[in-house]
């Protein structure tokens, strides 16, 4: 389907040109200085976790069912801290950790142990190359996906694989033939509810597939990203099935390791993050922390688990978070209608919780719109950094991140990328024809 700018005529096409390079230096003239490129909150969101600071002082009761917080102790994670885990993650309390505040730190730990040292007895994945005639070990990237995990597995060293996301999750078709003919695939990464940065929530179906299908590795894992568990912008929420039940029904249970945090519950960057596996995995990982660290920030995980004891709190606070965000989310949706719903010129998604939409404007124009955009001063996350290696074959995506900006500085913002696009849209248009 032609968009409106390829379907003009010539001269139609020049004077629409003029018109827009005419808005585009009046924009310009504005000097605006606006960011929608990281997904963090906003900082009036933030605040309502301040009264979790109250909660502990010099006379409080640093004691966690028994556990002396303001000792060395209990590195698996304090009692408390551990039951919301089990739940955030799906899977039994004693298949949790409750570590510092970062699951990508998390994340980056346990692919470095698999990386180092193997899993489940299998050989170490960074031996693979030598016992294959120089074949790197490779991780499935869905993209659009989040950056920095593909960031985790390029700097060990692994290839990141591009495979295509579809609005039920990852293309499972294209992810079962690749990883049932090459046993150098040893995992994928994967954000599998209102996914960064598509929004979506993956299908019964395709986490069914995921831990039942035959990888040619046998020491093949799932890394399991649910950063946004707890993300609803709407009482009605989005379903996901739970993948621990349904890796141990299909037999294949050291497969997945899961992750989340509260650093978009509580405060980004000192919430605490929390990982779950099979016995087997969590007891190795464990093992593998162990010797470097004698335990995680305990004082925090008691603050936490004070402020939000279970999950009726979490998704109380949760609800709270919304009516910041829902406003900014449905602004985007507006925006994007009204300057491009009938151009032809571009597609989002309607996430229904987390903290992106994903846009994709013509084939060949994301980097350019970027350029645009930051020349008007409006910051965008890098065009291409959705896919491994920041290469977006088509150069089509560009990841909006609605959260940090007022409601009106959003509408600024985003006025500035309907107009961006449909500026490179017509170039593109015209470079076509000439
Ligand atoms: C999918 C995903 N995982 C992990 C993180 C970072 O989480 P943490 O702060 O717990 O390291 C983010 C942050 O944007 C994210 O989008």
């Amino acid at each position: 389907m032609q968009n409106i700018y390829q379907q003009m005529g010539d001269a139609e096409l020049a004077s629409a040109l003029q018109e827009l390079e005419h808005e585009v230096a009046e924009v310009k003239a504005r000097g605006l200085k606006l960011d929608m490129a990281r997904g963090k909150p906003a900082p009036d969101q933030v605040d309502i976790s301040r009264p979790m600071l109250d909660i502990l002082n010099s006379s409080s009761d640093l004691t966690d069912e028994g556990v002396d917080c303001s000792n060395y102790g209990c590195f698996e994670g304090i009692p408390s801290a551990r039951r919301l885990a089990a739940e955030f993650l799906g899977c039994p309390v004693d298949q949790t950790l409750v570590l510092g505040s970062s699951s990508l730190l998390i994340e980056h730990d346990i692919c470095d142990m698999f990386w180092r040292t193997g899993t489940c007895g299998n050989a170490p994945w960074s031996a693979y190359a030598a016992a294959h005639e120089g074949a790197t070990v490779k991780f499935l990237c869905p993209a659009p996906g989040y950056d920095r995990h593909f960031g985790i597995s390029a700097e060990l060293g692994a290839e990141n694989v591009t495979v295509p996301m579809t609005d039920e999750g990852p293309d499972m078709d294209e992810i079962e033939r690749l990883v049932a003919a090459d046993d150098s695939i040893k995992a994928i990464w994967l954000v599998p509810k209102y996914s960064n940065p598509t929004g979506v929530t993956f299908s019964d179906e395709v986490v069914r597939r995921l831990v039942g299908m035959k990888t040619a590795a046998p020491d093949f894992r799932i890394l399991w990203d649910n950063a946004y568990c707890v993300h609803d912008l709407y009482d009605e929420t989005d379903e996901l099935l739970n993948v621990f039940d349904a890796a141990r029904e299909a037999g294949n249970e050291d497969r997945v390791v899961a992750f989340a945090s509260t650093s978009k519950i509580t405060f980004p960057g000192a919430g605490v993050g929390f990982v779950g596996a099979s016995p087997a995995v969590i007891a190795e990982f464990s093992r593998h922390m162990k010797a470097g660290l004698i335990g995680a920030d305990k004082l925090n995980q008691l603050r936490h688990v004070r402020f939000l004891p279970d999950m009726d709190a979490v998704h109380a606070h949760m609800k709270r978070h919304a009516e910041f965000l829902r406003p900014k989310f449905e602004a985007v949706e507006q925006k994007l209608t009204e300057g491009l719903g009938d151009t032809g010129c571009a597609t989002w998604t309607h996430p229904r919780g987390g903290y992106f939409v994903s846009f994709d404007g013509p084939e060949g124009s994301a980097k350019r719109v970027g350029a645009l955009c930051a020349e008007l001063g409006v910051k965008l996350t890098p065009a291409g950094a959705t896919f491994p290696g920041g290469n977006d074959p088509r150069d089509t995506n560009i990841r909006i991140a609605p959260s940090y900006p007022s409601v009106s500085e959003l509408e600024t913002a985003l006025d500035v990328l309907v107009l961006a696009t449909r500026y490179v849209a017509a170039q593109l248009a015209q470079e076509e024809r000439a």
